[in-house]
This record gives C-alpha cells, structure tokens and sequence, in this order.
C-alpha cells in the first residue's frame, strides 16, 4: 500500500477510536466516505489515470474502502450499543426499593382493626358496604322490626335529630349499623355478603360506654344458607382475628328483633388474669343470629327462597380484647404518646398471608 493511503488509513482508524458518540463518528464517516470523503476524492481521481496506474492503484484503494467500512460499521455499532446502554442505566428504576418511610403518622387502632377486619372478612368473599350515620327511624329501628315500644327507642339510648318539616321522617344518629343491612337488601340482589364498619351513636358515656363508637355489621343473604354457615363464619374470623386457632367459641341464645333465632357469641378467657383463650371464663364479643323472616319481606324478599345470617360488634371493644387496652375513653383523647403506643404504620398493610 502505498504512503498517502496507508497514512489515510492510520488516520481514520485513530479519528474513530477518538469519537465517543455518534456524532463524531458520523462526521468521521462523512469526512472519510461522503460525497466529498478523502476516499472517494482519491477514487476519484483514478478516471485520469493510464489503466496500468489505475489498476494497481484502483486495487489499493478498493480493498482500503473495504477495510475503512468495515471499521466504520463496526465503530458505529460499538457508539450504538454503548449509547442505548447509557440511557437504560440512566433511565433505570429500582422498583425493589423501599417507598420512603415516613416515620410520623401512625394509623389510629380503630382504623387498623376496620382494616384487619376488611383482610379476614374479604378472604371469605365479602364486600364492604356503608350507610350514613344520619339515618332514618325507619332504616335504624322499623325495617329491622323493632317494636314501637322497644327501650333502645327512648331518649335516653338514641340521639333524635330535630324534626324537620311535617312528613319528613324522623331522623336519628344511628344507634347500630344494622340499618345497612336493609340498604343493601333494597339495593341490590341477592346473593349477599357484605361487612359495613362504620359510627355508631348513643346518649351513654362512662368508662365503657362512649356517645361515639364504631361497629362492624356482616350480612350474608343466599339460598340454603344455615346456623352452621354462621357459627363456622364467624368461629374462623374470631380464630383469626385473635390470631388463636383453638379460641374456645360459644354460641348463647339471646333476642334481638331483627335475627331469629338470635345469639350472643362469647370468646374463652380468664376473667382474673385478662388472657383471652384460656382459663374457662366466657367473655361476650358479638351478636348475630338468622336474618327474620320479616326483615326479609320488608326488604322484598321471599324468605322460602333466601335465607341469611347478621352480625353485629363493637370495634372498640375487639380492639381493646385485642391490645390489652383498659380504658375506652383513651381511644378519642388524642394523646400522642398513646397512639404512638397503640398505633399502627400505615406502610405495612393487613394481609392475612403472614397471619395479620
Ligand atoms: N345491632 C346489634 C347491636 O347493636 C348487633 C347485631 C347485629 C345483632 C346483627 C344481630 C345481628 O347490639
């Protein structure tokens, strides 16, 4: 090869090794194989040569514009690929990283017990419902077949709402969440599983009682459904929400208006030392029973052809059972030193797969 072409070739292989990106490598390309490149300017000056000189000459050159292709190519991939992998690295996200913790604000225990009990009660294939607070006589007490003269109807158990124009029904602050049992009954077909946490208010306070406190109502409306399906559903949400799978669970007959028959649902515990699942004492934690057959008519439904269980509990109160919580009062004090105790963080969710 002769000088000025192996000079050439020299220096287009160190201009490409010098060029980073692509776009100093384009114009090495250009400089070298463009319209005006070196090359092709030395190509064409073959046309004025004698065909012995252009044929020694013309072989050097043609085998040169192979090589520098060649090289060119392969360089420009090289710039690609290190191009396409500088952005994937700098556009890269770690999605095993941690969102950032926030180590203020905790979850208050009410919320956290609504949450566990959404996670053990949405495993067995219910939605959550809800109802207002400010409710109707009629959703709070007539449709779930309370008497007129029932107690829980006097002043002293329920807060009346002024009466508003003359043929409004009267309005009450809810006394129970059951009156979602008869919105979803009218609002939707059956089948039915639903749980409905939520306020709930009477005119009662002391250290057990407060004006303000939470329930959580469960509806279950299908076909064939039984006392077993009650007992079996609501043995496994205590076992799990207590976390205890051999929890002693009894069912007790009781009254209310609108289940029939009715029960009151007790956890073992030790009356003297406060442990729950041992020590042959009986503690009451929920009420259910067998929807009434006139609950169902009020409601539409036929009940030859649907069957279904209620149950009703205080939120408060499982929580307290659960944390070893002695006063109720606590609960809406505010005191920070309390929810930090009690508290929950928001960033680890209940999910029953680690067992809440
Ligand atoms: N509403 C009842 C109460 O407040 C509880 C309950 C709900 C009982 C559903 C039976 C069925 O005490």
């Amino acid at each position: 090869m002769s000088d000025d072409l192996e000079t050439l070739r020299e220096q287009t292989v160190q201009a490409l090794a010098a060029a980073t990106d692509l776009r100093e490598w384009d114009a090495v390309r250009v400089g070298t194989l463009g319209k005006s490149g070196r090359l092709t300017a030395l190509l064409k000056e073959l046309g004025r040569m004698t065909p012995d000189e252009r044929r020694t000459r013309g072989g050097a050159l043609n085998r040169l514009r192979d090589e520098l292709s060649r090289l060119i190519e392969a360089r420009g991939q090289e710039l690609e690929t290190a191009a396409l992998n500088a952005r994937l690295a700098a556009e890269r996200v770690d999605v095993t990283l941690p969102c950032a913790p926030d180590a203020q604000g905790l979850l208050h225990p009410i919320t956290r017990t609504i949450e566990e009990m959404a996670a053990i009660f949405g495993s067995m294939g219910f939605q959550l419902a809800e109802g207002p607070d400010i409710e109707s006589d009629w959703h709070n007490f007539s449709a779930l077949n309370t008497p007129a003269h029932h107690p829980a109807r006097t002043d002293q158990d329920t807060f009346y709402l002024p009466a508003e124009a003359s043929g409004q029904p009267e309005r009450v602050l809810r006394t129970q969440t059951s009156g979602v049992q008869i919105r979803t009954m009218l609002g939707q077909e059956p089948p039915i599983r639903i749980i409905a946490p939520g306020r709930t208010y009477r005119a009662d306070h002391d250290a057990t009682h407060s004006p303000m406190f939470h329930q959580c109502e469960g509806l279950v409306i299908e076909k064939g459904i039984t006392l077993g399906h009650l007992k079996g559903c609501l043995s496994d949400f205590l076992r799990a929400f207590f976390q205890m799978p051999d929890l002693p669970v009894r069912f007790r007959a009781s009254y209310f208006p609108f289940t029939e028959p009715s029960m009151e649902i007790d956890i073992g515990w030790s009356r003297r030392t406060g442990q729950i699942g041992t020590g042959g004492d009986w503690l009451e934690v929920l009420g259910a029973g067998m929807v009434h057959p006139r609950v169902l008519a009020n409601c539409g439904l036929d009940a030859r052809e649907w069957q279904g269980f209620a149950f009703g509990m205080g939120i408060e109160r499982l929580t307290m059972l659960r944390h070893g919580i002695p006063d109720l009062r606590s609960f809406y004090e505010s005191d920070v030193r309390w929810l930090r105790h009690y508290g929950t963080s928001p960033l680890s969710p209940a999910m029953l797969h680690e067992g809440l």
